[in-house]
């Protein structure tokens, strides 16, 4: 079986994000999604989320594409998670393109996904603030 897992915030989940878990899917026959705790955002400068990891865990789950999903809590948890899980291909949005090829190291495939243009979380925060 071929296991495939990606990371993010997934605040107010919209259309970049299925599409994106839809393709991660694909890849594979299992797919783990890691969702960021609350703290780790802030630790890593996100500081307007606007769901809660409860929250984001459950619009993740509705898509109906993760096998499984883990908080991802602490910088170094994604190699941590590889071996643990025994993944096979690490995959994550274009915007990340070559950020993540220290993982082949793990043994793991590094995929970079294309991103859906023209949506985002910020430009959707930015719409509510209009
Ligand atoms: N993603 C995507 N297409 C988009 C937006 C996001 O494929 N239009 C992907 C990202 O590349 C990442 C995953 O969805 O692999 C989670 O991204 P996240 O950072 O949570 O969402 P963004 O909308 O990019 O959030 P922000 O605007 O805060 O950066």
């Amino acid at each position: 079986m071929k296991k495939v897992i990606t990371y993010g915030t997934y605040d107010l989940l919209h259309q970049g994000h299925i599409n994106l878990l839809k393709r991660a899917k694909e890849l594979g026959d299992y797919l783990i999604v890691g969702v960021t705790n609350d703290s780790f955002d802030r630790e890593r400068g996100k500081l307007n989320v606007r769901n809660n990891v409860l929250e984001r865990v459950d619009a993740v789950k509705a898509t109906g594409y993760a096998d499984q999903i883990v908080i991802e809590d602490y910088v170094g948890q994604k190699i941590d998670d590889i071996q643990k899980y025994n993944v096979d291909i690490f995959a994550i949005g274009s915007d990340w393109e070559g950020k993540f090829d220290f993982l082949k190291e793990e043994g793991v495939a590094v995929v970079y996904l294309p991103r859906t243009p023209e949506i985002s979380t910020t430009q959707i925060k930015q719409e509510l603030h209009k």
